[in-house]
């Protein structure tokens, strides 16, 4: 999708909701540098986000009263909150709380943001900002992921190290980092959401992908896994977001920031990677595999670290085989008759056609990307990436060998040739 580089902020109407989270104090920041790009900037805190920082400096950085509550006679007698709600062109919630999105997801008016955000046609933002293990919770998951589907955009969160000492995802994007999503994004009608456009043709279709390696663990200190960076399907990711579509990414655990407009599960194992992907891959329009699995876990976790037995040289393991994510999907989707599209990726060192042949036809997927991880400075970690793209759709099988190139344009690539065999299968 081709980014417009005017800045669509300049006299934007910003309505700016601050929710009860300690990243509330980097709102001011948000506020100072909305106004430096040209916005009209408005603010309305919840009662908790007071307890975070005053209403009296987003005043002063605002340069307007701040509202903080829908029965406020004084307030409402000035701008009352339906005007409010009619005056935003944009409504940009951060730090989003869980607490706030799930009232949002609800379609509660419990107090003035949410009420505004009912009674708003504007354009709906949301940083959220939580507890990575409340990030991670199951009702967190289903709130982002209705929210999404009643056209909020969701900006991060980011990982990192969090206030509370936890690390994991749910720290609130940089205000910077915010401010550049606004300004990038395709211009909106000032009330409403932005018109569909020519150059997004995966818009309304939902797009599961699976990235990064798994965990497979053998004691409390120790697990089987692989090097895989999570590069490549993140870059799936945000080929699919930018192409238009609603994209899940269920991820392994990886050191990588959510592409914009995604919306992520993180898990660990092999058989928490298959959970999330049966779950949402029962309505999704393409399921992509691009997480390296581990095949195998071990039998028994140990309950305590493994010590070295004094005079044996070896250890035995003993492995056992993990479900396999993609074929369950395409099982399931003969089952079902027909939806998803089910595309699996191939790891090979050697004979990478034969092999992928193979894994197209056992696994009983629409299309495979076979990449050969021994070259070097592609594959595993790098930053680029070649493949041999085989697929099988309505007009038969066909396919293409992509060179190497930088991993956001072979998914691109990808997408699009997905998009392809999407459009030709037959209809069912
Ligand atoms: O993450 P990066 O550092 O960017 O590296 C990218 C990559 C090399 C990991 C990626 O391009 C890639 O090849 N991913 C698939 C790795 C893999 O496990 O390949 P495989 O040939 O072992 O598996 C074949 C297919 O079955 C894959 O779609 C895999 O996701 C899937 N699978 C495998 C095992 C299993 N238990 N369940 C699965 O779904």
């Amino acid at each position: 999708m081709t980014t417009q580089t005017v800045n669509r902020l300049v006299g934007r109407r910003i309505l700016l909701g601050i929710s009860a989270g300690i990243a509330a104090y980097k709102s001011a920041q948000l506020a100072r540098l909305l106004k430096q790009a040209g916005c009209e900037v408005r603010v309305v805190m919840t009662e908790g986000a007071q307890a975070f920082i005053t209403p009296l400096t987003l005043q002063a950085l605002s340069g307007e009263p701040v509202r903080t509550s829908l029965l406020d006679p004084e307030a409402e007698a000035g701008m009352g909150h339906i005007e409010l709600a009619r005056w935003a062109d944009v409504i940009l919630i951060a730090p989003a709380t869980a607490d706030l999105m799930a009232r949002l997801a609800q379609g509660m008016a419990d107090d003035l943001l949410t009420t505004l955000c009912l009674a708003s046609e504007a354009e709906k933002v949301l940083a959220p900002a939580m507890n990575q293990a409340m990030w991670r919770h199951a009702a967190t998951r289903r709130n982002a992921e209705r929210l999404a589907q009643d056209g909020w955009r969701l900006l991060g969160p980011a990982s990192g190290d969090q206030a509370c000492g936890d690390v994991g995802p749910g720290r609130m994007l940089e205000p910077e980092a915010i401010v550049a999503a606004l300004i990038q994004a395709p211009s909106a009608a000032v009330h409403g959401q932005a018109p569909p456009s020519a150059d997004a043709p995966a818009r309304g279709l939902h797009v599961v992908i699976t990235a990064g390696p798994t965990r497979e663990p053998l004691d409390p200190v120790r697990y089987l896994s692989n090097h895989s960076s999570g590069k490549m399907g993140f870059a799936l990711a945000a080929a699919a977001a930018e192409l238009g579509a609603r994209v899940s990414l269920i991820s392994g655990p990886v050191n990588l920031p959510t592409p914009e407009g995604v919306e992520r599960t993180d898990v660990e194992t092999a058989r928490q990677m298959h959970a999330a992907s049966q779950r949402l891959a029962a309505e999704c329009d393409i399921f992509i595999g691009c997480a390296a699995v581990a095949d195998y876990r071990a039998e028994a976790v140990a309950e305590h670290k493994i010590k070295k037995t004094e005079g044996e040289d070896a250890l035995t393991l003993k492995l056992i085989k993990n479900p396999d994510i993609v074929a369950d999907i395409a099982k399931a989707r003969d089952a079902a008759g027909g939806r998803p599209l089910v595309v699996g990726f191939a790891a090979e060192t050697r004979d990478l056609e034969a092999y992928a042949r193979d894994k197209l036809e056992r696994k009983r997927l629409d299309m495979i990307v076979a990449n050969d991880v021994s070259s070097a400075g592609l594959g595993f970690g790098a930053d680029d990436n070649a493949a041999l793209l085989l697929w099988r759709d309505g007009d038969g099988e066909g396919g293409a060998n992509l060179p190497p190139q930088p991993k956001t344009e072979l998914a691109r690539a990808v997408i699009e040739r997905a998009l392809g065999c999407l459009a030709s299968r037959p209809v069912h």
